[in-house]
């Protein structure tokens, strides 16, 4: 099924993530490993990682199921950890997700990351899969008020692949999931045909670097992850 083009308007982005994200936080955690054969594990435990060890507050942004905020809250157990989120049913997930573990340092806003400000300031803040649906011009000032001088800011998501060869089988990898997985799982029919469109349309590395370079941000360094397939930002204040 052909996709509609997406423009790069805040707006049109806003209401991609919620056409995107409607009715798919039950089973986000199951597709997301199963989409990615486990690899997504792999790219969070790289972001878990590299923050830095004597960090007291996380910020973790567009948090969705809570997978990265509980990865860092079981890492830094002394650690203050935010996960802010837009979409309350992936909230409502992530929230009955700590309440069964009992964790207590843990605080869930639902907000649009880039609406979202906290009078403390945070040691670090990550982020997984959020860039290609931000608004990096509000996003990345409004960042930079919250950080501590030498906080570290992680940014991850999915790369269009740099060569030639991979994008081949990056265009195969996304056939095969809208024709096995559509029929299996109906609600993800937007994003298993609309994520490849906007991967290739987005351009958040570059930006993102823009951005970062315009606010001040320092230090900053970019790794590709398994086969160019997402990618790793970071940039300290
Ligand atoms: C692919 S999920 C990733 C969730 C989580 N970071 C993870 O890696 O498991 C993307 C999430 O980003 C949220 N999101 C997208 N744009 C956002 C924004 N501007 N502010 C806050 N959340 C946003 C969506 O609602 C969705 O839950």
């Amino acid at each position: 099924m052909p996709h509609k083009t997406m423009t790069n308007s805040h707006g049109s982005k806003l209401e991609l993530v919620h056409r995107f994200f409607s009715g798919t936080g039950p089973s986000y955690d199951f597709i997301v490993n199963f989409s990615t054969f486990g690899i997504d594990r792999l790219w969070k435990r790289r972001m878990v990682n590299l923050i830095p060890p004597h960090a007291t507050r996380i910020l973790d942004l567009a948090c969705g199921t809570g997978i990265s905020t509980l990865a860092i809250a079981k890492r830094f157990p002394l650690a203050q950890v935010v996960g802010v989120e837009l979409r309350d049913e992936y909230l409502d997930i992530a929230r009955k997700k700590v309440q069964e573990l009992g964790l207590r340092r843990i605080e869930f806003v639902l907000s649009r990351a880039e609406d979202y400000r906290s009078p403390e300031p945070f040691d670090c803040v990550s982020a997984s899969y959020l860039p290609k649906y931000a608004d990096l011009k509000v996003l990345i000032p409004a960042l930079h008020h919250m950080l501590k001088t030498d906080a570290l800011l992680i940014m991850h998501d999915f790369t269009f692949p740099p060569k030639p060869y991979l994008v081949w089988i990056w265009r195969v990898y996304f056939k095969v999931l809208q024709w096995v997985g559509t029929p299996l799982f109906p609600d993800w029919r937007e994003i298993f045909y609309g994520l490849p469109v906007l991967i290739e349309q987005t351009d958040w590395v570059p930006e993102l670097r823009d951005e970062l370079e315009a606010n001040g941000f320092r230090d900053i360094r970019f790794e590709y992850l398994t086969l160019y397939g997402s990618a790793i930002m970071t940039a300290r204040k």
